[in-house]
């Protein structure tokens, strides 16, 4: 994928993970906390960029100087349900993100992406918004919760998901070239239904054991 603000997270670790996230035998327990492992991995790569400011603290020897982060807080915002599943895993490394919620659905005629719920911390201007969803399908909701966040305020905004399809990257890359768009796989396509190939089925279903 040739977009500046696609990247693809590369780490044996994630490779490995991803392959029993994908395989149908893997259980609804085990496929948490695979998501959330993964969802940590990333977190670990997404948050490279971070600024870090030096502080004078004192160790039981002697005083010195170390970093710490400065800049922007951060504000998880998982599209619902599936984006829900990565939360946890990236609060073990940032716990004290703030967690939005954007809950949409697709309009049966329209086939265009309905907010039904919406809300993100409110100082918007001093947040790191980084929205989480673990399939990048179509784009269509990625794209139009982006857009909502925009409009809200967010000036500071990254995606992340485990799966991509080249669809679904083609129009989120696009529609927002200033969005880092992360994932941990890029597939294949998508299949008549919407469904990423191979990719891991349905996220949400997988998830919460709705299938
Ligand atoms: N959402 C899913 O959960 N799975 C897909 O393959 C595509 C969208």
């Amino acid at each position: 994928m040739n977009f500046d603000n696609f990247i693809l997270v590369k780490h044996p670790l994630i490779s490995h993970k991803l392959t029993f996230i994908r395989d149908e035998k893997t259980s609804k327990k085990e496929f948490k906390e695979l998501v959330d492992e993964v969802a940590m991995l990333m977190a670990y790569e997404i948050t490279r960029d971070f600024p870090l400011e030096e502080v004078t603290i004192k160790t039981p020897i002697c005083e010195t100087k170390s970093n710490i982060l400065s800049g922007k807080k951060v504000a998880l915002v998982p599209i619902l349900r599936a984006g829900l599943g990565m939360v946890d895993g990236i609060l073990k490394l940032i716990p004290s993100a703030r967690v939005g919620h954007i809950g949409l659905y697709r309009d049966e005629k329209t086939l265009k992406p309905v907010s039904y719920y919406f809300k993100i911390p409110s100082d918007t201007d001093n947040r790191e918004f980084i929205l989480i969803d673990p399939m990048l399908a179509t784009g269509g909701s990625a794209s139009a919760a982006v857009d909502m966040l925009k409009k809200a305020g967010a000036k500071s905004i990254k995606f992340m998901c485990l799966i991509a399809a080249p669809e679904g990257v083609e129009k989120l890359c696009s529609s927002h070239p200033d969005v880092k768009v992360y994932a941990a796989a890029l597939d294949e396509k998508l299949n008549e239904k919407g469904y990423i190939v191979p990719g891991l089925g349905d996220a949400g279903d997988r998830l919460f054991g709705t299938k």
